[in-house]
């Protein structure tokens, strides 16, 4: 039989690295590490479920390792410091490498403390959730949340690799796997025919232990996104695209509370949200795109809008806390919210301000 495909997506960022992707992809980890000394920083769960396929790397095998979470509990200011102190107190020093395990939010600490850590060490991240292998692991983005919001303390600092071994997808459960889906049809929507219409074949069969046909998915995602940062490496223009949906998505997982509404889950309502404000705007070209949307939706399991997400929710989200929410986004300019639309599949238009009614109408405000 032949072995399973493996895919590598070169970043040309400043420095540049590669995303290894695919089954079984965490067994290159000793190359990426080398003699030097490294240490682990895992969310708890993926090191419970998934732990042994670290011990392909001998330089990780006696390496001290530091358990947190799970899931968004790493992203608390206090974990950074602890994250820190483990880092000193194992006596790393600046030729060490921090190994990044989980998903996007111990992905996101570990990048944190290894940019912080001596003025910076080196961090491979190794992503187990379908979020952090398309999205939260490429592109150096690292943060932890304040009481103010979400990743509002955190830095650049680029990867030296990634190893997105999509035979850990097979234990993740539903949720976290639809919020995956939901940043995959955004970035299908991003890229334009190639992704979306894949995405059109293979919609019913992508499933979380099929990791090869996963393994097809984030490789176009990570291409794309490979793509943005490389000539946006800061967010100074078009990396911005990528919050396709998020404006709404952010207010919805404030209005929710955080932790209710998984945040790719949100993104498909706000990308629905940002389709009907592109057509009432005139900004949307395709007029078929809406309705594309929706059906690679409904079979993904994803919620098309916010009706079908409040459906989903069983208690209605206020339309009041949701405008509210929008103006806490920390994207806002001037307190005044702008947008990502899109214009047709491949083409968005960014920072589009919108009228107020619309939005309070789209959100069930008015
Ligand atoms: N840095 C970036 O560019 C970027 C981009 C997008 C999102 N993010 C951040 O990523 C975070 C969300 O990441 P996420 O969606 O991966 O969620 P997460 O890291 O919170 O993980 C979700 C849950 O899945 C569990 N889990 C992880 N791997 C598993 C596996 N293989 N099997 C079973 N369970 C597993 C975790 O324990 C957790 O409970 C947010 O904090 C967000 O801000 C960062």
């Amino acid at each position: 039989m032949t072995p399973p495909k493996r895919r590598a997506v070169p970043v040309a960022t400043e420095p540049a690295y590669e995303v290894r992707i695919g089954p079984g992809v965490l067994d290159e980890l000793g190359e990426h590490l080398g003699d030097e000394p490294c240490a682990l920083i895992a969310d708890a769960r993926a090191l419970e479920l998934h732990g042994a396929a670290l011990d392909a790397a001998p330089a990780l095998r006696d390496a001290p390792r530091l358990a947190v979470g799970p899931g968004e509990r790493a992203k608390r200011f206090a974990e950074l410091e602890r994250a820190l102190d483990f880092l000193a107190d194992a006596r790393l020093d600046r030729r060490a490498t921090v190994v990044g395990f989980g998903g996007g939010a111990a992905g996101d600490l570990a990048g944190l403390a290894a940019s912080l850590y001596m003025r910076g060490v080196d961090v491979v991240q190794a992503p187990t959730t379908l979020l952090a292998q398309v999205d939260a692991s490429v592109g150096g983005k690292t943060a932890v949340n304040l009481a103010a919001g979400k990743n509002l303390a955190g830095t650049f600092h680029q990867p030296r690799a990634v190893l997105a071994d999509t035979a850990t997808l097979a234990t993740l459960p539903s949720d976290e796997w639809r919020s995956g889906l939901g940043e995959v049809l955004k970035t299908a929507v991003l890229t334009g025919p190639e992704l979306l219409g894949w995405l059109e074949q293979h919609a019913d069969a992508l499933r979380p232990d099929d990791a090869d046909r996963a393994a097809e998915a984030v490789a176009q995602c990570v291409r794309h996104k490979a793509a943005v940062v490389a000539a946006d490496e800061r967010e100074a223009g078009r990396r911005a695209e990528l919050n396709l949906g998020h404006t709404f998505a952010h207010a919805i997982e404030r209005a929710a509370g955080f932790g209710r509404v998984p945040h790719g889950v949100a993104v498909s309502a706000g990308l629905g949200l940002a389709l009907a404000a592109a057509r009432a705007a005139g900004v949307l070209e395709d007029e078929a795109l809406p309705a594309r949307v929706a059906d690679l939706q409904r079979r993904l399991g994803l919620p098309r809008d916010l009706a079908a997400l409040n459906a989903d929710l069983g208690t209605p989200l206020d339309g009041a806390a949701l405008l509210a929410a929008l103006a806490h986004d920390k994207k806002a300019l001037r307190s005044e919210p702008r947008f990502v639309l899109p214009v047709r599949p491949g083409q968005v238009r960014l920072g589009v301000a919108l009228d107020p009614a619309l939005v309070a109408r789209l959100l069930g405000a008015a």
